[in-house]
């Protein structure tokens, strides 16, 4: 039980990633808040944790929309009186409509950089300053292999995903006195419903070169993320402060 007596919101948990580490969070003994603007998916990720005897709620919330973010913490407050880690999972990727920075449309660009980026700073604004109230915790920010290296044809996706880092560093330095510990798990080629959308729709897209070129030869798991997640979540990841932890099978030093 490495999370025991924790609470913790997972944006995005409906489903892929955030998923997976709804169902290892509960299994560790947290008492999770499920966060997603789909409330199916949000639903059934509640269900098979309770089915489970785990603890959690769902919250349907958008993370770019101020009064829904508010809404998270007030009523997580509200159903568990604490808050101890914050996971920033939830992220949009639109192959279809991002693309070269000519020819994005305004739209686009605000839509992708409002559910990453905007979804990212309002969870923290709202969310840090319930952890310090409990003396302290984890906040865990989600970029991509698209925020360390160059990925052509998503230039709003990879500007998100490059300005967590940097966000990610700034609040570690801030908060870290206040007992906030700040990381950010880059991750890259995770089998999800985003992961198989995002090669479903690029035609130039050639799966088998890509995975004899990836070292580990294969897509990564959910679990495989959740995993890192967990530990920096839980206190043994006490004197992580600030890092950013690759976990892409290798794509990104290739
Ligand atoms: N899968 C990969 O290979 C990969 C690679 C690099 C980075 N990532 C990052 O990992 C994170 C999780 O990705 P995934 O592959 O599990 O994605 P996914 O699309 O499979 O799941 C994302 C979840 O977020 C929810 N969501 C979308 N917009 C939301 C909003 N506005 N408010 C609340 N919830 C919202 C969706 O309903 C969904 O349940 C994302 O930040 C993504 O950018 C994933």
């Amino acid at each position: 039980m490495r999370l025991k007596d924790k609470v913790a919101v997972i944006t995005g948990a409906g489903g892929g990633i955030g998923q997976a580490a709804a169902f290892l969070f509960a299994r560790e003994g947290a008492r999770v808040a499920v966060v997603d603007n789909n409330i199916e998916k949000g639903k059934g990720t509640v269900n098979k944790i309770a089915k489970e005897g785990g603890r959690a709620i769902f919250v349907k919330s958008d993370v770019s929309r101020t009064d829904e973010v508010k809404e998270i913490f007030k009523i997580t407050r509200k159903e568990y009186g604490a808050l101890h880690i914050l996971y920033n999972n939830a992220a949009i990727f639109l192959p279809n409509l991002d693309g070269p920075i000519t020819e994005i449309t305004e739209e686009t660009w605000e839509q992708i950089l409002d559910v990453n980026l905007k979804g990212t700073f309002l969870c923290c604004k709202y969310g840090i300053p319930e952890i310090i109230r409990n003396g302290g915790g984890s906040v865990i920010n989600t970029s991509s292999s698209a925020g360390i290296i160059g990925v052509p044809k998503c230039d709003a996706y990879t500007a998100t995903k490059g300005a967590i880092i940097s966000l990610t560093r700034s609040l570690a330095v801030e908060y870290a006195p206040e007992k906030v510990r700040v990381n950010c798990i880059v991750p890259c080629a995770v089998d999800t419903p985003m992961n198989v959308k995002s090669a479903k729709e690029n035609p130039d897209f050639d799966e088998a070169k890509f995975l004899s070129t990836t070292p580990a030869r294969r897509y990564g798991k959910p679990e495989e993320i959740a995993h890192v997640a967990l530990f920096l979540a839980s206190d043994e990841a006490s004197y992580a402060i600030g890092g950013i932890f690759v976990v892409d099978g290798g794509v990104t030093i290739t």
